[in-house]
């Protein structure tokens, strides 16, 4: 319970105990009164009888008689019913007219014995009205006798039933008292807490708290808790991110309906998500290391549509249709793979020289020196025309949605854009862009850029490639360029230039029959014959001088060399999918890689312990997850990446919450990431220490950085990602139809 409803309840309470203790004081108070009005009463009848006792005392030596008219004088009091006076011989030989029947001498009290001096009084029933007497001894010797002097008690009941009301009044004002006091209370500690509430919002808003110019009040109490439970609904009230709570694939499915409807969908890449190859005599079907693939794969089963892929499989031609279509995924066909197919010479050209010696390296700050050759390029030119082809050829509309991926197809955008103008062209670039000195080698950066600005929407993984990408174009071209907007205009074309940080599906379909994390290391632990209480490090990914794989190996090499306590406890799984081998950069590292491993192994192994295990084959998606489950530390060190989907995928692995990941700071994710050990991969000395760090970390602080790294990924996950591309789409495609009606010409 927040403060507020427990401060209103506490008033509430204690109104009502109160309110309880005045009541319960009613019976009580009927005692008290009518023990007070007795005294009242003997009070006012002793004053009467001191006032006439001389007068009494004289007349009744002689005429009793005559004391009657001013007996009767006193029964003018409203108080006093009768005045009677008794002889010594206990007569009553004067009484006013109202002396009650039951009220006798001998009644009242007795005269001959010394006790008789004392005054007495006694209560008489008189036809169901109480009356009081008063027994006043008067005279002397043998003339004494006794006064009596008669009271209704009558008012005394009254007076009960008059304080009962009173008192009861009284109840009803002190709740209505309290009540308002509570109300005050509420309403003005609601307002604080209005204005709590505000301030926090702005506060996560702008990412941290502001510090308010003279506050009139203390901080609201409430603040803390407020503060929490925000953070807990930070995406739902981020209105402006236009995030639905929970991203999924039918929220994507819902977005494409509602904000882009009938819309054709296409996806563009070199991989295709699914391989077909010629294997022992059978076709077997591959799933590529692709951080693009495991994006974009999800994506396209929720939306459905056509994905234009190279078809690169050995068995890719025996598997499509006369259009070249296949249904995918293999068993649950939910959308179309188009293959477009190239000689190895066009794949040389296109994909080995351009854009893996050239831009690749061009782009990621690797230190590996760009390539740059005319045939290369030229063969680039013509492969991003057949695909543009392609899609022109599948399209049945002329305002396709087209989600053009990565480096390949830098020209596509506009090639597309000269033959479907109306077509929606969402460029994602999934590497990083450099500055613009970097960028500036490159013999054929205007028609890159140029290519890239026929897109309506370029997307970067990072603010800083967007903002990379900006003053390259300032630099190289004449365009008009909106940083307010984050566009740019190019030959009356405008493209938006956003940040797009790419996740991973959630739950991954490869979480999908996993065994328990238990289970996942007995496994691993059986299948490298490792001793049950080895400790295991992790690295997967594709083979590439970008991922920081031999400084990672120095790292170990590092460890146990400066951390002797970790040999024999702990062996680190290198896994590592084949990739470009024809490219003479790609073969150096891996024999690097091989011959390092071996030298590692050596200085610190033996014959029954190896250090690294360097796994080189491609592993499926279920397999990888496995091994990430297994892992105790997975370790993530490029030297540059756009964003390294493994990070993220290693943190979807672990539902148990255990593992620590360490991650270079130069990978895009370690600016979402940031509960990782992170490390920069050129310190060796850094990365081993964090190595230590995360294999002697206490279990409670690993789950606490895994748990809060779950949340992000889950909440942060691709289907947000394509939705937040799709949405500014279909807002880019609203805003173009009004400006057509406004030129006079409707779609
Ligand atoms: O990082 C960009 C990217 O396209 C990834 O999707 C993928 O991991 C890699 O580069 C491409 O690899 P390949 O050349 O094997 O398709």
């Amino acid at each position: 319970m927040t403060r507020l409803p427990r401060i209103a309840v506490i008033i509430t309470i204690a109104t009502i105990v109160l309110a309880g203790l005045v009541v319960a004081f009613v019976p009580l108070s009927q005692g008290l009164i009518e023990r007070w009005s007795k005294r009242d009463l003997e009070l006012r009848s002793s004053l009467v009888f001191r006032s006439i006792r001389d007068r009494v005392e004289q007349e009744m030596t002689g005429r009793p008689a005559d004391l009657a008219p001013l007996f009767e004088r006193f029964t003018n009091d409203e108080r006093i019913l009768a005045l009677g006076l008794c002889d010594s011989r206990g007569r009553l030989v004067v009484a006013t007219g109202q002396m009650p029947q039951v009220i006798t001498c001998a009644a009242v009290g007795d005269n001959g014995t010394e006790a008789g001096r004392a005054v007495r009084f006694a209560t008489f029933n008189n036809s169901g009205n109480r009356v009081i007497v008063g027994g006043y001894p008067v005279g002397t010797g043998g003339s004494r006798g006794r006064l009596l002097i008669v009271h209704e008690l009558r008012f005394v009941a009254d007076r009960v039933l008059e304080a009962r009301w009173y008192l009861i009044a009284g109840a009803l004002a002190l709740i209505l008292l309290a009540g308002t006091l509570a109300a005050l209370t509420v309403i003005l500690l609601q307002r604080r807490l209005m204005k709590s509430v505000l301030a926090t919002i702005n506060d996560l808003r702008d990412g941290q708290p502001k510090v308010l110019d003279k506050p009139i009040l203390p901080p609201p109490p409430v603040t803390t808790e407020i503060r929490s439970l925000l953070r807990d609904f930070r995406e739902k009230i981020r209105l402006e991110d236009g995030s639905p709570i929970e991203w999924s694939p039918k929220t994507l499915h819902d977005l494409l309906d509602n904000e882009l409807p009938d819309t054709e969908v296409f996806v563009v890449s070199n991989r295709e998500p699914y391989i077909h190859n010629h294997a022992d005599g059978r076709i077997v079907v591959q799933r590529p290391a692709s951080g693009l693939v495991s994006a974009l794969e999800p994506v396209m089963r929720a939306c459905g549509g056509t994905w234009v892929a190279h078809g690169s499989g050995t068995a890719d031609r025996d598997t499509v249709d006369a259009e070249d279509h296949v249904q995918v995924p293999p068993g649950s066909p939910a959308y179309r793979l188009r293959r477009v197919w190239m000689t190895d010479e066009e794949q040389e050209g296109y994909y080995y020289g351009l854009a893996n010696e050239g831009l690749w390296p061009l782009c990621h700050i690797a230190y590996v020196r760009p390539i740059f050759r005319e045939s290369d390029w030229q063969q680039y030119v013509a492969i991003n025309q057949r695909f543009a082809d392609a899609v022109v050829r599948e399209a049945t509309r002329p305002d396709p949605v087209i989600m053009v991926q990565d480096y390949h197809f830098a020209l596509l955008p506009r090639m597309i854009r000269e033959q479907l103008p109306k077509a929606t062209i969402l460029t994602f670039w999934h590497i990083p862009w450099p500055n613009a000195e970097a960028f500036g080698i490159c013999p054929w950066k205007e028609e890159i850029i140029e290519g890239l600005l026929g897109s309506t929407v370029l997307g970067f993984h990072t603010r800083s490639h967007c903002n990379n990408f900006f003053d390259t174009v300032d630099r190289y071209m004449e365009s008009r360029i909106d940083r307010e907007q984050a566009s740019v205009t190019l030959g009356g074309h405008e493209t938006m230039v956003r940040p797009y940080p790419i996740s991973i599906e959630w739950p991954p379909a490869a979480m999908e029959g996993q065994a328990s994390v238990p289970d996942c290391r007995a496994t691993v632990i059986a299948h490298y014959g490792l001793p049950d209480d080895i400790r295991i490090g992790i690295g997967i990914e594709r083979f590439d001088y970008t991922k920081g794989i031999l400084d990672r190996l120095h790292a170990m090499d590092d460890l146990l060399t400066r951390y002797p306590e970790w040999l024999g406890k702990l062996v680190f799984i290198q896994v590592v999918a084949p990739t470009r081998t024809k490219l003479a950069s790609y073969a150096t590292l891996q024999d690097d890689a091989i011959r390092l491993t071996e030298e590692i192994n050596q200085r610190h192994g033996s014959e029954t312990y190896k250090p690294i295990l360097l796994v080189i084959r491609h592993h499926e998606p279920d397999e990888v997850y496995q091994l990430f489950r297994a892992a105790d530390v997975c370790v993530v060190s490029s030297l540059h990446d756009g964003m390294n989907l493994v990070a993220k995928e290693f943190v979807a692995s672990r539902d148990d919450e255990g593992g620590v990941l360490v991650l270079s700071r130069f990978a895009g994710a370690s600016s979402e990431l940031g509960e990782a050990l992170i490390i920069n991969p050129y310190d060796i000395h850094g990365m081993s220490d964090a190595m230590h760090r995360a294999l002697s970390m206490p279990e409670a602080e690993r789950r606490e950085r895994m748990h809060l790294m779950r949340t992000h990924v889950r909440e942060r996950n691709v289907y947000r990602w394509a939705g937040q591309i799709l949405l500014d789409a279909s807002r880019l495609r609203k805003r173009q139809k009004v400006a057509d009606f406004e030129a006079g010409s409707s779609l």
